[in-house]
C-alpha cells in the first residue's frame, strides 16, 4: 500500500470570546473547504483549529466577570466548538493553550532556546497594547499614544523581562524568504514582510511579570512566557511535537498552510519562523494571509461591536449558502464587504438562479419528455462537445486556485461551468429536440446536463457539505452511485437508466424589499422630486471621495463593452435596457441614460462597463454591471472606448 500525500492546515487558534463572527468563521470555513478538498483529492488531510486563553486581556476579562480565568475560558470555549460544528467545521484537531499537552511543549521549547543563549533576561520598557498583546517602541506608535495597529491606546510597559533574540537570525531569515519566494502569500504580504524585516529586528520581549495568567517561565516561574510565544506553538504542540507520541508530528509537519487574516501575518511569518529557527525545527510551507471583512465602519471586531452573528445567518439562510458567500465574496488576499443585501443577492444569482434553476429545468425536462429517466442517446448534438470540453477542464482550472486558497476564483471556474451548461439548454433546445421527434439527441442531451450537474455538485461540495445529498436525492443518486471525490469525475460516471426524483428548488430565490429600489450606486438621474436640487447642484463640481488604494482600484473590472440591443424600460423613464456584448459574453445592462440618448444612439457603440458589479434588479430587470458615464450637471454623456479595442478588452 502506498502511503496517502499528507496536507496540513491551521486557523489561527481563536481568543476566547462569546461574540464569534463571520469574520472568524471566514477563516475556518476556508480551512474545511481547502481539508474537504483536499481529502477529495486523495490526501491525508489535517486541521487544526483552537483557543488561545492566555494573557493579560484574557485575565482582565475574566475579573470583570469575576470568575477565574479558568472558569472564564472554559465557559466560552464550548460555545465556540458549538459554532464551528454548526458551521459543519469538521476540524481534526481542538488545541486549546491551556491543555496540558500544549503547556509542556511551550516550557519545553523556551528552555530550549533560552539554554542555547538566544533568550536572556533584561529590562523592558515600552509600550503594551493589551487587547492586541503586542509591545510597541515608543516610534512604532500612532499618533496620541495609540496602537499601530487597532487605534486604541496602549499602556507603559516597564518591567523585568527574558528576550528573545531575535534579531540574531534576521539574516537567515531573509535568506530563507529569498530561497522560499512562495513562503508568505499573497505577494504583497511577503513584501511588507520583506521591508520590516530590513528596517532592522528587534529582540522580542517575551515573558511578564505584571499578571500571572499565563504558562510559567520554566526557569523563573516569577515570569510568565509571553501569550503569542505561547500561541505560536500550539501548531506544533498539538501534533505532540518533543513528547513521547510525536507520531503526529512527524507525519504532519511542517505544516502545508498556516492561514490567517493579514493583521496577525507578522506574527506568523516572521516570529513563528525565528522561533522554529532557534528551536531547531523545520519551517511551514507557506503562511497565507486573507483580507478583512468589513462593515461599513471598517473591519468587522468584536471590539468594535460592530459583528454580524453566524448562527442568525445560518439559521435565516441556511450554512451552506452562508459558506458558499464567504468564499465567494472574498477575493484572494484582499478585503471584502459584509452586506446581508450582497450576500442575497448571492444566493438569489449564483445559487438560486444559476445552479438551483440548472437543476429544476434539468429534472423537470427529464421527467416531461423522458419519463424521469437519465439514459444517453445514440446520437448526439453540435452542442455537446463544448460542454463536455468545459466539464473536463474544470477541475484542474479549479485546481490551480484552490490549491494557493484563492476559493473565489476556484468558485468561479466552477461557475464557468455551471453557466455554460444553462447555455448548452438554451443552445440545444431539448424542447425543441422534443417536438422534432430527435428522441435520441433529447436523451443525450439531458443525460449530459444531469451529468454537470453530477460533477458540479462534487467539485462544489467542499464549499457547501450538505448540498450533494440534496442534489442526489432528486437526481435519484446515492453518495455511492454519484462519487464523492475526483475519481468520480471521470465523465460518464452518471449510471444510464437513474430515475429522477423532483423536489423543491434547491435555494429559493428571496424577497428583498430594499433591492427593488434603485440602488444607489447605479448612475440612475436623480428621481423627479429630487430633480430641482441636483440642478441647483449642477453648478457645483462635486467634493471628491475618500481616498483609495491602488488595491481598492484594482479590484474593478473595467471592459470594453459593444451595445447589441437597446431599448426603454416601461414607466421607467430613465432607464435603457442595453444588451452589451463582452467579447465572449452577453449580457443586460439597465443604464440611467434614457434622457441623455435614444435606444438607436446607442446600437454599436463600444462602451465602458464596471464589468465584476453585483448584478443588481431595476424595474425587474436584472442588470449584470453598470455603464460608465461623464456627467456635469444635467449634461451627461457615456464613456466611449475607442472602436479599434475589441469587446471584452479592459479598460485601466
Ligand atoms: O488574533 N475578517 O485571535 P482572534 C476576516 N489569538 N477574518 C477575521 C476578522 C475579519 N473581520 N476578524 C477575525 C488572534 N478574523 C490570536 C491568534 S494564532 C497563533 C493566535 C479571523 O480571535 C482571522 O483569521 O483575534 C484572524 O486572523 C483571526 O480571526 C484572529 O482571531
Ligand atoms: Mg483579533
Amino acid at each position: 500500500m502506498t502511503e496517502k500525500k499528507t496536507f496540513y492546515i491551521t486557523t489561527p487558534i481563536y481568543y476566547p470570546s462569546d461574540k464569534l463572527h463571520i469574520g472568524h468563521a471566514y477563516t475556518t470555513v476556508a480551512s474545511d473547504a481547502m481539508t474537504r478538498y483536499k481529502k477529495q483529492r486523495g490526501y491525508d488531510a489535517y486541521f487544526l483549529t483552537g483557543t488561545d486563553e492566555h494573557g493579560q486581556k484574557i485575565q482582565q476579562r475574566a475579573q470583570e466577570a469575576g470568575k477565574t480565568p479558568q472558569e472564564f475560558v472554559d465557559g466560552i470555549v464550548s460555545g465556540i466548538k458549538e459554532l464551528w460544528q454548526l458551521l459543519d467545521i469538521q476540524y481534526d484537531d481542538f488545541i486549546r493553550t491551556t491543555d496540558e499537552r500544549h503547556v509542556k511543549v511551550v516550557q519545553d521549547i523556551f528552555k530550549k532556546i533560552y539554554e542555547k543563549g538566544d533568550i536572556y533576561k533584561s529590562e523592558y520598557s515600552g509600550w503594551y497594547c493589551t487587547p492586541c498583546e503586542t509591545f510597541f517602541t515608543e516610534r512604532q506608535l500612532a499618533e496620541g499614544h495609540t496602537c499601530p495597529d487597532c487605534g486604541r491606546p496602549v499602556e507603559v510597559a516597564h518591567e523585568e523581562s527574558y528576550f528573545f533574540e531575535m534579531s540574531k537570525y534576521a539574516d537567515r531569515w531573509l535568506e530563507f524568504i529569498e530561497a522560499n519566494p512562495d513562503f508568505i502569500q499573497p505577494e504583497t504580504r511577503r513584501n511588507e514582510m520583506i521591508s520590516f524585516v530590513k528596517q532592522g529586528l528587534e529582540d522580542l520581549c517575551v515573558s511578564r511579570t505584571t499578571f500571572d495568567w499565563g504558562i510559567p517561565v520554566p526557569i523563573d516561574s516569577k515570569h510568565v512566557i509571553y501569550v503569542w510565544f505561547d500561541a505560536l506553538t500550539n501548531y506544533i504542540s498539538a501534533l505532540g511535537y518533543g513528547t513521547d507520541d510525536d507520531s503526529k508530528f512527524r507525519k504532519y509537519w511542517p505544516a502545508d498552510i498556516h492561514l490567517m487574516a493579514k493583521d496577525i501575518i507578522r506574527f506568523h511569518a516572521i516570529i513563528w519562523p525565528i522561533i522554529l529557527m532557534a528551536a531547531d525545527i523545520p519551517l511551514p510551507k507557506k503562511v497565507v494571509a486573507h483580507g478583512w471583512l468589513l462593515m461599513q465602519d471598517g473591519k468587522m471586531s468584536k471590539s468594535k461591536g460592530n459583528v454580524v452573528d453566524p448562527v442568525i445567518l445560518a439559521e435565516k439562510y441556511g450554512v451552506d449558502a452562508i459558506r458558499f458567500f464567504l468564499l465567494r465574496e472574498m477575493a484572494y488576499g484582499m478585503d471584502a464587504n459584509y452586506s446581508e443585501e450582497a450576500l442575497v443577492n448571492c444566493i438569489n444569482i449564483d445559487l438560486a438562479n444559476d445552479y438551483g434553476n440548472l437543476l429544476s429545468r434539468t429534472t423537470a425536462m427529464i421527467e416531461k419528455f423522458l419519463g424521469g429517466v437519465i439514459t444517453p442517446g445514440t446520437e448526439g448534438t453540435e452542442f455537446d462537445a463544448e460542454l463536455i470540453e468545459l466539464a473536463a477542464a474544470t477541475p484542474e482550472n479549479m485546481a490551480r486556485y484552490m490549491d494557493k486558497l484563492d476559493a473565489a476564483n476556484a468558485i468561479s471556474e466552477i461557475w464557468k461551468l455551471v453557466n455554460k451548461a444553462n447555455k448548452y439548454v438554451d443552445a440545444a433546445a431539448p424542447w425543441a429536440l422534443n417536438k422534432a421527434g430527435e428522441t435520441e439527441k433529447l436523451k443525450t442531451v439531458m443525460y449530459n446536463l444531469a451529468e454537470v450537474l453530477r460533477q458540479v455538485t462534487i467539485l462544489i461540495s467542499p464549499v457547501m457539505p450538505h448540498i450533494a445529498d440534496r442534489v442526489w436525492e432528486q437526481l435519484g443518486l446515492t453518495a455511492e452511485t454519484a462519487g464523492s471525490d475526483w475519481t468520480a469525475l471521470e465523465w460518464g460516471k452518471l449510471p444510464a437508466g437513474t430515475r429522477i426524483k423532483r423536489g423543491e428548488p434547491l435555494f429559493p430565490r428571496i424577497e428583498w424589499e430594499k433591492q427593488q429600489a434603485a440602488p444607489a450606486e447605479q448612475p440612475t438621474p436623480a428621481a423627479p422630486a429630487e430633480a430641482a436640487k441636483a440642478a441647483e447642484a449642477a453648478a457645483e463640481i462635486a467634493p471628491l471621495k475618500p481616498e483609495i488604494t491602488i488595491e481598492d482600484f484594482e479590484k474593478i473590472d473595467l471592459r470594453v463593452c459593444k451595445v447589441l440591443t437597446a431599448e426603454k424600460i416601461k414607466k421607467a423613464d430613465k432607464l435603457l435596457k442595453l444588451t452589451v456584448s463582452l467579447g465572449n459574453e452577453e449580457r443586460t445592462v439597465v443604464s440611467g441614460i434614457a434622457q441623455h440618448y435614444t435606444p438607436e444612439e446607442l446600437i454599436g457603440k463600444q462602451l465602458v462597463i464596471v464589468a465584476n458589479l453585483k448584478p443588481a434588479k431595476l424595474r425587474g430587470v436584472e442588470s449584470r454591471g453598470m455603464i460608465l458615464a461623464a456627467s456635469c450637471g444635467d449634461t451627461l454623456q457615456v464613456i466611449e472606448a475607442p472602436c479599434d479595442i475589441l469587446p471584452g478588452g479592459t479598460v485601466r
